[in-house]
């Protein structure tokens, strides 16, 4: 007997397994390996978050909260969105949970039943599709490819939608291509939500603070405020605070879905940490300008890459508006064979020849619903960057 349940058998297992267990069999067996496939910043949290953590801890901060979050943190998040977002919602209209991840599998949990569909944009962040299913959904893929760079359009959004459609999830920069709405992009994609009342938005906003060269930031319920009574605008303290491992995220929408949201945490993990609720109050309340340098240091090493991948006439990335990542095509690699005659068949092919053959860990795009194509992270050093662009370009030159 299969010991385990239908809806795990749903799941795929995690697509990035197979290249991270064979970077970190060669790195354990002496290997020089780059890895450029981590999901978060290589900061460390700023020092003012840190010593509020531990101030909670020796006040005694230390036990349960209200299941969704502390009053403190949700007045915070709620002037966070004014002064960010022009958005005005009440501590009611706020969930905090350990991380955007569980915020976003909370609201799917809690509103999906079977044969709802959720429109997923791909490339997409490779937690949506396998959160919809374990919810007992559908995820419908829309690829949106280089040719829109990465980004989709009105139409293609449009064309998805059919009476089934529960949510729309947008995220926006995007994880894994750092592609980004502009205003009118967002209101173009908006104004499709408008005719279609019955479908729900979720628009994951967890790298807004992490774009480039001026750009403005924008979320769709500051866009369309006629959408705000049926989205789901989420966030967290992980990717701009430089906080992955204190699991804060939240979201925030309409009282009776942020109430559903609760009921399911408080049967499931109750309050995220307490000790980390305390430092994304002062995350959020405290000084920001930090942020802006980190930003400095990303574009740097974003133009690296860039620089370094456009090299290679083969490889093609369009300039990223956001995130810490660049998400490379590789069409014109396709069927070749390289130097240790391995035959490039797809993208997972070229990303375990690269590991292999060069030392450069990446994800492939099979990871992320759109091929042939992989993710480069730059959430590292300048030098770490230079030397894995100049093995890439050498890898693929070598490649017959
Ligand atoms: C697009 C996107 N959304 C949400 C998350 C969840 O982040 P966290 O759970 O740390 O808030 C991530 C993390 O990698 C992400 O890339």
């Amino acid at each position: 007997m299969n010991p385990l349940s239908a809806t795990l058998s749903r799941v795929r297992p995690s697509p990035t397994m197979a290249i991270t267990a064979l970077a970190a069999e060669m790195k354990a067996a002496g290997r020089d390996v780059i890895g450029l496939s981590a999901g978060e910043p290589d900061f460390d949290t700023p020092a003012h978050i840190r010593a509020a953590g531990i101030r909670a801890i020796e006040t005694g901060r230390t036990r349960y909260t209200a299941a969704d979050g502390i009053a403190e943190l949700k007045q915070a998040i709620c002037a966070k969105f004014r002064r960010d977002n022009g958005l005005r919602y009440t501590p009611a209209q706020v969930s905090v949970g350990a991380g955007g991840k569980q915020v976003i599998y909370n609201a799917l949990m809690a509103t999906l039943n079977p044969g709802d569909e959720v429109v997923i944009a791909a490339p997409y962040w490779v937690s949506y599709p396998d959160m919809v299913r374990l919810a007992g959904g559908t995820p419908v893929i829309v690829p949106a490819g280089i040719e829109t760079a990465f980004k989709l359009t009105p139409e293609a959004l449009e064309a998805a939608l059919t009476p089934r459609t529960r949510w729309v999830i947008l995220n926006s920069p995007s994880n894994p291509t750092g592609a980004a709405y502009a205003w009118d992009e967002m209101a173009a994609l908006t104004e499709v939500m408008m005719r279609h009342p019955q479908v729900w938005l979720l628009s994951d906003d967890i790298y807004e603070h992490i774009t480039y060269d001026g750009f403005r930031f924008c979320t769709p319920a500051e866009v369309a405020p006629e959408l705000a009574s049926r989205t789901l605008t989420v966030n967290g303290v992980s990717k701009a605070y430089a906080m992955t491992g204190w699991r804060i995220g939240y979201g925030a929408g309409p009282e009776t879905l942020i109430g559903a949201m609760r009921k399911l945490q408080s049967h499931s993990t109750s309050n995220p940490c307490t000790i980390s609720q305390w430092a994304a109050v002062a995350a959020l309340t405290g000084p920001q300008d930090f942020i802006a340098a980190n930003n400095a240091v990303f574009r740097r090493r974003r133009d690296i890459v860039l620089h370094g991948l456009r090299a290679t006439d083969a490889i093609t990335c369009p300039t990223p508006e956001g995130a810490f990542y660049v998400y490379a095509s590789i069409a014109g690699l396709i069927g070749r064979i390289s130097p240790a005659g391995a035959r490039i068949d797809d993208d997972a092919g070229f990303a375990t020849a690269l590991l292999q053959e060069a030392g450069v860990a990446v994800v492939p795009g099979a990871a992320f619903g759109l091929s042939p194509a992989f993710r480069v992270s730059y959430a590292a050093s300048d030098a770490a960057l230079k030397a894995a662009c100049a093995r890439i370009a050498e890898f693929c030159a070598a490649l017959r």
